[in-house]
């Protein structure tokens, strides 16, 4: 069954990696259709557009979205973020962002990042703006419902994997009403999976702990902010940002579900060659292995593993990590079925 995919290069860098990432799907030997739409903040600056309803409708038709990055240092900050990225995170359910890590020693951990509420849900606002008694406020907000369907999601991961363990992650110290639904809710499901363990930690414990000793993780589930943050930092400890990949997943499957590296735009070195692929096509295979083709999934999987532990290629630009990856998942010999 071709699998339709709208492709969402976006900005500076993102579709140098999406196109790698389409190559490689496609000498993967994956049953792909892919359909590009032309969106972003160079769009925007042309015509105003960041995403229409009607573009949304259409997207919501696709079995799955793949995007590169969206944001240019042209457009005021939050207007692509929260209209684009984040519109279609909401709107489309994309409840559960799931970013995994890989050490150079083998080990492997997964951040479940709640991706619908927080601090990114838009409340709050301004009073007396621009004027010396401003007020500016940003609340988190939290439902039950939110938080419980990314911690169920955290536990049935956990229990699939060898230690079987999960960490949540909060500040509960400081965040008391925050924290405590967070706790409450993760402890009430945790009786749920008697075969998971557990631990807690506090978000600033945890950043030493991902630097320090990230063999103590193995399944982590935090919200929104925490999980922007710890994300960025787990692609520094875990090779940099340049093999982040990540999955927004919509668990229910009552719509697309979008897949994209954890790194932006970098506007400073797009259109040089020198933007690493390797994120985009991890995230590719994601989207490969939620599509049900688990045989392209890992081999996609496979060769990158192979680029990042080659010496050599980290040093590349674009196109040599390219080709080394296009070289290691092509099987010129598999028959497809
Ligand atoms: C990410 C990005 C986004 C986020 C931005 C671009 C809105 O940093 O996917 O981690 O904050 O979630
Ligand atoms: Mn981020």
């Amino acid at each position: 069954m071709t699998h339709r995919i709208a492709v969402i290069g976006g900005d500076g860098i993102g579709p140098e990696v999406t196109s790698v990432a389409l190559e490689a799907i496609a000498a993967a030997g994956a049953d792909v259709s892919p359909t590009e739409f032309d969106l972003g903040g160079q769009r925007y600056l042309r015509d105003g557009t960041v995403l229409d309803d009607q573009t949304l409708t259409e997207l919501r038709t696709f079995d799955a979205i793949l995007l590169g990055a969206v944001g240019t240092p042209d457009v005021p900050p939050g207007i692509i973020e929260r209209g684009l990225l984040l519109k279609a995170r909401f709107e489309l359910d994309l409840y559960v962002n799931l970013r995994p890590f890989q050490l150079a020693d083998g080990h492997s951990f997964t951040v479940i990042r709640e991706n619908t509420e927080g601090a990114y849900a838009g409340e709050g606002g301004f009073l007396r703006k621009g004027t010396p008694q401003e007020i500016a406020t940003q609340g988190s907000v939290n439902t039950r419902m939110g938080a419980e369907r990314a911690i169920r999601y955290a536990f049935e991961l956990a229990q699939a994997r060898t230690r079987r363990h999960l960490t949540l992650v909060h500040k509960t110290n400081v965040l008391t009403f925050a924290g405590d639904l967070w706790q409450r809710t993760f402890d009430e499901v945790a009786v749920e999976y008697p075969e998971v363990t557990t631990a807690y930690q506090h978000v600033d414990a945890a950043c030493i702990h991902f630097v320090e000793d990230p063999h103590r993780f193995e399944v982590i589930v935090t919200d929104n902010l925490f999980g922007d943050i710890l994300t960025d930092l787990g692609g520094a400890v875990a090779g940099g940002i340049g093999l982040a990949a990540s999955a927004n997943l919509n668990p229910d499957r009552t719509g697309p579900s979008l897949f994209e590296p954890v790194h932006g735009s970098a506007p400073d070195i797009a259109g040089k060659g020198l933007a690493n692929p390797t994120a985009a096509v991890l995230s590719a295979s994601l989207m490969l292995d939620f599509l049900g083709d688990a045989e392209c999934a890992q081999r996609m999987r496979a060769a990158c593993d192979a680029v990042i532990a080659d010496d050599a290629v980290p040093q590349a630009g674009t196109d040599e990590i390219a080709a080394a990856i296009l070289a290691r998942v092509t099987q010129p010999h598999m028959t497809r079925q």
